[in-house]
């Protein structure tokens, strides 16, 4: 049977607050084989049975079924549409309508009708103290309400009530972005909050990104001085007309019990300070004070449809540890990012202190040092009523472990609970096999993900920094994108970091960019200033082009092509006959083979330059041919060439060696195909011994490490990339592992073997830089690629590794097109492959370690190249094949 299970809306399921049309996908669900789509026919309606249609595209002709532009106009502002999908296959099956989808407007081209309003004053500048803000309304006593919206944003973090009842279920709204460039604005729904007659909408304002404390230079007011409320409530009658309840003078402030809120500090609430019913009808605010207007330029806003932070799992506290120093200590035995809910009860002015950490030290005691100067601290004073419940909104902490410093009455397990947030994105990775220490790698590597995706992609979450470092992110996009829907979450951060490029196209080491003009004390920065750092600033290509990679997002490269070319120029500009240097660079940060006690990795600063110039030029050719800018694709492919045959000029010897001894250069060079084909075994050969000198460990930093398995699996190495990716002594991701990490840490060393530390100055347990290997597990161990000319897996190339010892290995993708999925069994000296394609995609399947097909059911293998491979269609395959002797498996009855 055919029928479509469901319609995404720019990839996402729903969108509340749009400012245009999305585009369009849906899946397709078919019992078939090679299904493809014939024939789509799509309706839009403002009402939930489709009798008022805006919208009928009639039947159309065509197999697309993802990324569709349509023109569904005119919208109206603060409306509702209902979306439905009815296709026809080429097998003659035609489907029902799919489930509906909906998306709601923001406020389009209308005009606000509110103004940014403060309960702060100037005065306030330096203060960290939450605020009120409330307002008191009348809607008609007579009229039905039919719908009711609010939009709302903030300078400052919010949240919004309505007769007392917190409205939507987002957390550190309006997120962080370049806010002089670019602040989002939320819509909810409140049709059910409100009642005919009297209403009151109240809000808490905090001082978060805007004017909070940021950066490990410790500034603050990047971006203004008081906090302020923007907020327009859009009341539908039954009638037809509509009642706007907008910010304004008229609203009311005071302080909050929240007398203390940053993101690195946490918070100081006094529950004796609430004020019962703030947000109700019945409250007497004649001791409230009057709001001041703030002025803000009202282009900056743009309606933030998905991708907020929201509470996401809740994990139960595992044990309670009395440490050898006395401290008592809470264990959730997951590092994370969020808060602690706690219950308790106590006098009065009772006081609970509670301080978040990431890991106990070599004696097991509380470990405080590599927060830097980050408090994580939240103190909460009991009003002595009862029960009390309450977890921080206004900040965040990154930890594992909780030093209870003050509870009063005695301490009980069940009384805490950890709440993990980060923005909200579909789960789409499933990766488990037969060894248990590899599972729980990508746990970690999932986790790091998690904990550090909360609103924009931050290098940690704990210490004073959480800052949106572009390296860090540009890594681990295609690890995140198999693991996470990223579509939403990246198109924001990437609008932020064409924002904050520099004129001459020069990019921020971190986005949103607090760092230019703030960082004299660091002595790098401050030396070496604060943009265009190579494989950091080349986040501007690399994710973009990722996101098109795995979702086909043409409007990604669009939106983002000025700034992609921007820094390809930049590097051209400061180029010296296509090598290309600049100012201050990582480099191979934080490898192994740096000299003691430095950051920056062996491999020479010009080679790791110009072999990432390389490589974003020519995913900027590609870009430039996607988007058929025939004279830049042009450009960019010559450019690319001359600069590929330079770097082999300069940075191989006449002898055919690479000039630097260094796991990076090679790795760097094979993958960027910077090696001339002659060439291409010695180079690979070259990098094992260079592996073997260390006894098969990596020492490679941020640059190298992520392509160091495909480097050696795409070279005719894929024992040495197994064997890479299973060590379990230091140097190596095992390692961690075996050390007990739940998440990915910063340093190799960490913690080193003897139990003492790297230095505190920079050492997080929560990075997910070296989490990028989890590529290699989806692309290579699973082998479920994306097809650069067929791209969000259009066309699938199937292409598993099995190997490493393993008996099984079992992975699924959740693609825009549906779910991949991919499975080996080792069964009695075979090999068992069984795989499914989702409908209207087909793949190639590639056998490079099978020596002989035995079956491969309905599927025609040949034999080319040394390689096994055929073509298929949607639908469940099972192949069984005798591997090489290069697969080391563990072989099952
Ligand atoms: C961050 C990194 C970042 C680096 C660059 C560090 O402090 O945590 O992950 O990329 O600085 O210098």
């Amino acid at each position: 049977m055919l029928s479509v299970s469901h319609i995404t809306l720019d990839g996402e399921a729903t969108l509340c607050g749009v400012d245009r049309f999305p585009v369009v996908g849906w899946k397709i669900d078919s019992d078939r084989r090679d299904v493809l789509q014939r024939s789509w026919h799509l309706q839009c309606s403002t009402s939930a049975d489709f009798s008022a249609l805006i919208f009928d595209s009639g039947e159309v002709i065509s197999a697309q079924s993802s990324n569709l532009e349509l023109e569904v106009t005119p919208l109206l502002s603060s409306t509702r549409y209902y979306l439905r999908v009815r296709i026809s296959d080429n097998q003659g099956e035609s489907s029902g309508w799919s489930p509906s989808s909906e998306l709601v407007t923001g406020l389009l081209d209308t005009p606000w009708r509110a103004e940014f309003i403060s309960a702060e004053s100037l005065s306030d500048k330096a203060e960290s103290k939450a605020t009120l803000l409330r307002n008191a309304f009348s809607l008609s006593p007579t009229k039905a309400i039919a719908a009711a919206w609010v939009h709302a944003t903030a300078l400052g973090i919010y949240q919004l009530f309505l007769n007392g009842a917190r409205v939507g279920n987002d957390e550190l709204t309006p997120g962080w972005t370049s806010y002089r460039h670019h602040l989002l604005y939320q819509t909810y729904d409140v049709t059910g909050m409100l009642n005919q007659g009297e209403n009151v909408i109240g809000a808490e304002l905090g001082a978060g990104w805007f004017k909070g404390d940021m950066g490990f230079s410790r500034h603050r007011n990047y971006y203004g001085e008081q906090t302020a409320l923007l907020c327009q409530l859009v009341i539908q009658y039954d009638d037809g007309s509509r009642q706007v309840v907008g910010s304004d003078r008229s609203w009311r402030g005071s302080d909050s019990a929240r007398e203390f809120a940053e993101i690195y500090d946490g918070e100081r609430f006094d529950a004796r300070r609430v004020q019962v019913g703030w947000s109700q009808t019945d409250f007497n605010d004649a001791s409230w004070r009057a709001v001041s207007i703030v002025d803000w330029d009202n282009h900056t806003l743009k309606a933030q449809g998905a991708g907020t932070v929201r509470q996401m799992e809740r994990l139960a506290a595992k044990a309670l540890i009395i440490t050898p120093q006395g401290d008592k200590v809470l264990d959730f035995g997951q590092n994370m990012s969020g808060w602690v809910a706690f219950r308790v009860r106590g006098k009065a002015g009772d006081k609970v202190v509670l301080r978040h950490f990431e890991t106990l030290d070599a004696n097991g005691n509380v470990y405080l040092d590599n927060l830097r100067t980050a408090r994580q601290t939240t103190e909460y004073f009991l009003k002595g009523e009862g029960d009390e419940t309450w977890h921080p909104r206004f900040s965040w902490q990154g930890f594992r472990y909780v030093k209870v410093e003050e509870f009063p009455g005695e301490l009980d397990l069940s009384q805490f609970t950890a709440i993990v947030i980060h923005s909200n994105m579909a789960a789409t990775g499933h990766f488990s096999c037969s060894n248990p220490e590899l599972n729980q790698l990508h746990h970690n590597i999932l986790w790091g993900l998690k904990s550090n995706f909360v609103d924009v992609p931050t290098d940690c979450p704990q210490r004073d920094e959480r800052l949106g470092w572009t390296g860090d992110a540009q890594i681990f996009c295609r690890t995140a994108s198999y693991l996470m829907q990223t579509q939403t979450f990246f198109a924001k951060w990437l609008v932020d970091l064409k924002a904050d490029q520099t004129p001459e196209g020069g990019v921020p080491h971190v986005i949103p960019d607090i760092l230019t003009g703030h960082c004299d004390q660091d002595k790098f920065l401050a030396e070496g200033g604060t943009h265009s750092a190579t494989g950091w600033a080349d986040a501007a290509v690399v994710n973009p082009w990722t996101m098109y990679l795995m979702y086909g997002d043409k409007r990604v490269l669009e939106n983002q092509y000025a700034s992609m070319k921007g820094w390809v120029d930049f590097m051209q500009t400061h180029s010296d006959n296509d090598i290309w240097r600049y100012k201050l660079q990582f480099g191979d940060w934080v490898a192994l083979d740096a000299q003691e006690g430095s950051y920056f990795g062996a491999t020479p600063e010009d080679l790791i330059c110009t072999a990432w110039y390389a490589n974003s030029t020519q995913l900027l050719a590609k870009t430039a041919k996607v988007l058929e800018r025939t004279d830049d694709h042009r450009y960019y492919d010559a450019l690319h060439e001359r600069i590929v045959e330079r770097f082999r000029q300069r940075f191989f010897t006449a002898d055919g060696d690479m000039t630097a001894r260094t796991q990076t250069a090679h790795i760097l060079a094979l993958c960027f195909n910077l090696v001339p084909d002659a060439l291409r075994e010695r180079t690979a050969n070259t990098l094992v011994e260079l592996l073997h000198q260390h006894d098969g460990h990596l020492v490679t930093g941020f640059l190298g490490t992520p392509y160091f398995c495909h480097a050696l699996s795409q070279n005719q190495h894929p024992k040495e990339a197994w064997s890479l990716l299973l060590k379990d002594d230091f140097p190596s991701w095992l390692y961690q592992v075996k050390a007990g990490a739940t998440t990915i840490w910063e340093h190799w060393d960490g913690i080193k073997p003897d139990g003492s530390m790297w230095s505190p100055d920079m050492n997080s347990f929560n990075h997910y830089a070296y989490g990028a290997v989890g590529e290699w597990l989806y692309r290579t161990v699973a082998g479920m690629e994306a097809d650069e000319t067929a791209p969000g897996f259009k066309h699938i190339v199937i292409s598993p590794l099995p190997g490493g010892g393993l008996s099984w290995m079992d992975a699924r993708y959740q693609s825009i097109y549906g779910d991949i999925a991919v499975n080996w069994q080792a069964q009695k000296g075979r090999v068992v492959l069984t795989f499914r394609i989702p409908a209207n995609t087909t793949a190639t399947v590639k056998l490079p370690a099978a020596r002989e097909i035995i079956t491969g059911g309905s599927l025609n293998f040949a034999h080319d190249n040394g390689e096994w491979s055929a073509h298929c269609g949607s639908g469940e395959y099972r192949v069984e094949y005798l591997p090489d002797e290069s697969v080391d498996l563990t072989y099952t009855d």
